[in-house]
């Protein structure tokens, strides 16, 4: 089984002339089959922890590791994390003017999978994987992430997720701008991936709202750039209750 270890990450970004840490000493295991769920404040640094997962060159590790099955994930190429086995869906994804989704995703493919997948299953298969998310066809032949609404971006996300079949995959407030229909939607594609039991889930969300389709096997809450406190599924009916001021108090910014 494959196992994303975090261990003791710091992280720092530049602002306004000043070095800031972010991230305060992470720490955090998930193992291929496992659903995480990192809940917390706005600020509290859980898109920092992605970003730097992801490699992007705005945040600088100043401590701990990451390794994914072992290998030091922290000096692997943003390529070669993807062909490692880590998925990344960023909160804010960027727009790949001229190239089409379908082009990506068999670029991505062929990546991940080190030889082009065959052109005949391949349609096929992305053809029965936008059927499932309840995607039109021909939204196969946009650019990527050019006009999409709040919903095809996420939609976008969950069809990569399924084809691409990652070890371990990191979705940033997938739920962030979606009507409860399409929620329902990319909540299933999740499950869908989780009931293979191949897929690790660090699923990033500031609300509860995407737990009541999908139950985290682990909640872990996040203030102030670190995990403050960590349990199972009834950690997030706690939170929806009662909020993260339990967690705020000596001044996070919320
Ligand atoms: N690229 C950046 N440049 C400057 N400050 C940043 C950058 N990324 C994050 N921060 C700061 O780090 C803190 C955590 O932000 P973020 O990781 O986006 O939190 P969250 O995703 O939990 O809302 C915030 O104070 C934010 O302003
Ligand atoms: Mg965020």
């Amino acid at each position: 089984m494959a196992t994303l270890e975090i261990r003791d990450l710091h992280v720092t970004v530049e602002a306004d002339n000043a070095t800031k840490e972010i991230l305060k000493g992470v720490d955090l295991t998930v193992k291929q089959g496992e659903t995480h769920a990192i809940m917390g404040p706005n600020g509290s640094g859980k898109s920092t922890l992605a970003y730097s997962l992801a490699g992007h060159p705005k945040y600088t590790i100043t401590g701990g590791t990451v390794t994914l099955d072992g290998e030091d994930v922290l000096e692997m190429s943003v390529d070669e994390r993807a062909r490692a086995g880590l998925f990344l869906a960023m909160q804010y994804p960027v727009e790949v003017p001229g190239v089409s989704v379908s082009n990506f995703l068999r670029t991505s493919a062929t990546a991940i999978r080190g030889e082009a997948p065959k052109l005949r299953t391949w349609v096929k298969e992305v053809k029965e994987a936008m059927q499932r998310l309840n995607m039109d066809p021909s939204f196969a032949e946009r650019n990527v992430n050019e006009g999409f609404s709040g919903g095809e971006k996420k939609r976008h996300e969950i069809l990569q997720l399924e084809l691409l079949k990652p070890k371990v995959a990191i979705l940033d407030e997938t739920d962030s701008g979606l009507d409860v229909d399409a929620l329902r939607i990319v909540s299933e594609g999740v499950n869908r991936v989780r009931e293979t039991g191949e897929v690790g889930t660090l699923l990033i969300t500031h609300y509860t709202r995407i737990l009541r389709y999908i139950k985290p096997d682990f909640v872990h809450v996040f203030a102030d750039g670190r995990i403050a406190e960590s349990g199972g599924a009834e950690l997030a009916d706690k939170l929806e209750n009662e909020g993260y001021e339990a967690y705020t108090k000596g001044g996070v910014s919320a």
